[in-house]
């Protein structure tokens, strides 16, 4: 019987530590190794982009055909054990092998359509002939194609036809919407109007590969239970809350977990000094570093340092930011930023540290190092997020001791509680300015403070109670 160990493929664009733009990365990188941990059969495709560069790999296919619409790949198919999991890294060279990821120089590349059409068709490539799951368990829009091929092309494959698809929605805001000539498009893709229409891909004339996902997967799942809610409304559903609430009986918030080997201040070799909440006195140091690494005199380290690591992108607040700068930085703070991003939010964040060096600093880049030391050596960290689908730098500033400043949504609501940060609910900057002002105050009683430091570092959010919930739905999904 399946259900006893049912074999599981993930699909998705990213997985820590081979590439990483976000949390989807940190998630395929430690939800899978969780799972088999659990004695779980788990693997996981993803495109080998140009940075995938995983030592020790060994090829494993050397021309898996991969058709999309008129065009013809043949992919490589390279496999590397890692942590219990093995990870394929479908390698297509003039789709993958790029100078970015998803884009170039602020733009989108005009054939991702095209790119991530292929990475589901050689990942069903892959079920077909190497792997052989019980369940597809697909990521985001870049893997959305796998159950929309799989409803037109092979219902009648015994290789598949049997398998079941799972779909993460780790963030509404992006679908893969692609828009302009939808006929074209869909030649593109090989798609017809067997899917184009109002319960397939179509969405308000344009192609959405999300929407399709959602209408052709098997069990559909989000990264927290407030954000499973909250799609099903029209503040957070662009658009597709109705859709959703139609398919609600069909889908289930899991929160994600993290990895406590990579954030973890006791043992992180990242940072200036490790500490624990038995002994908080290493943190110190990592202030001083923190203050020394973005070009600060140590002297500010009288007063609190507020930090924040993130992508710059309309999702997560910063047009409060702005909006309260002026007023927040009459306070003696020093505020530190890590992200890249939408050149707007960019161009806050210089703008901010233009105007106030000696108070505001910030690096416009992606660096791990940076990150780990910002939430170790800050002592409140921000996240004003218009929407969170769970976040994940919350929860590893609660393992730091940096009581996060959230605002009340998606899976920062669920996260974080009044003992451990602090929250508001409307997204306004008066609402976000009165909660950093609340933190602020609070940092002034330091022993409470340290209290309240140690009961964020005490919560557990490890993999191990949601990667149970996967586990026990993969089995819940194969008995129908
Ligand atoms: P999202 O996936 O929406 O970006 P999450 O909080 O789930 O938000 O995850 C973000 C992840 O990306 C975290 O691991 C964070 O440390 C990392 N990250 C974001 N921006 C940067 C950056 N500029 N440099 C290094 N790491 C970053
Ligand atoms: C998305 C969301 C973020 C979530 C991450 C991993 O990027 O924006 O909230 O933590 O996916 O699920």
């Amino acid at each position: 019987m399946l259900d006893l160990m049912p074999n599981i493929l993930m699909v998705a664009s990213e997985a820590a530590p081979y590439v990483k733009t976000g949390g989807l990365a940190d998630v395929l990188g430690s939800l899978p190794a969780a799972l088999a941990r659990c004695g779980e059969k788990v693997s996981v495709v993803i495109p080998k982009f140009r940075s995938v560069r995983p030592v020790g790999a060994e090829r494993v296919w050397d021309h898996l055909p991969v058709n999309v619409g008129p065009n013809s790949f043949s992919a490589a198919i390279d496999r590397h054990r890692h942590n219990g999991v093995d990870f394929y890294f479908v390698d297509i060279p003039y789709l993958f092998d790029r100078d970015g990821i998803y884009g170039h120089l602020g733009s989108d590349y005009p054939d991702n359509h095209i790119r991530f059409g292929a990475l589901s068709m050689a990942a069903i490539g892959i079920a077909r002939n190497i792997v052989r799951p019980d369940i597809i368990h697909c990521h985001d829009w870049q893997a959305a194609l796998v159950p929309v091929y799989l409803h037109s092309y092979y219902q009648a494959d015994p290789r598949v036809s049997n398998v079941k698809t799972i779909f993460t929605i780790h963030n509404l805001g992006y679908q893969g919407r692609f828009s302009g000539d939808a006929p074209r498009i869909l030649r593109e893709l090989g798609l017809g109007a067997g899917v184009f229409h109002v319960d397939g891909l179509e969405f308000y004339g344009d192609v959405n590969l999300l929407k399709g996902a959602i209408n052709y997967s098997d069990w559909l799942t989000t990264v927290s239970k407030g954000y499973a809610r909250e799609i099903k409304t029209m503040e957070y559903g662009f658009g597709l809350e109705g859709l959703l609430q139609k398919r609600s009986s069909r889908l289930t918030g899991i929160v994600n977990g993290v990895d406590y080997s990579d954030w973890n201040p006791q043992t992180d070799p990242l940072i200036a000094a490790n500490y624990s909440e038995a002994n908080l006195t290493g943190k110190q140091v990592c202030r001083l570093d923190l203050l020394r690494e973005f070009g600060l005199p140590e002297k500010l380290a009288d007063r609190p340092i507020v930090g924040i690591v993130s992508r710059f992108a309309s999702q997560k607040g910063f047009d409060l930011l702005a909006e309260i700068a002026p007023e927040l930085l009459q306070s003696d703070i020093s505020l530190i930023a890590l992200g890249t991003g939408e050149p707007e939010y960019e161009a806050i964040f210089r703008q901010l540290a233009a105007d106030l060096p000696w108070q505001v600093r910030v690096k416009v880049i992606y660096d791990n190092v940076l990150a780990h030391k910002i939430e170790s050596g800050s002592d409140i960290f921000l996240m004003p997020s218009r929407y969170e689908p769970c976040g994940l730098n919350q929860i590893y500033s609660l393992r730091y001791g940096t009581p996060p400043v959230v605002r009340a949504t998606g899976g920062l609501d669920d996260t974080i509680e009044e003992a451990t940060g602090f929250k508001f609910q409307d997204y306004s900057g008066a609402a976000l300015l009165e909660a950093i002002h609340r933190a602020l105050k609070a940092w002034e009683d330091q022993p409470k403070w340290q209290e309240r430091m140690r009961r964020g570092m005490k919560k557990d959010f490890s993999w191990n109670v949601s990667a149970t919930e996967y586990a026990t739905l993969y089995r819940q999904l194969l008995r129908g």
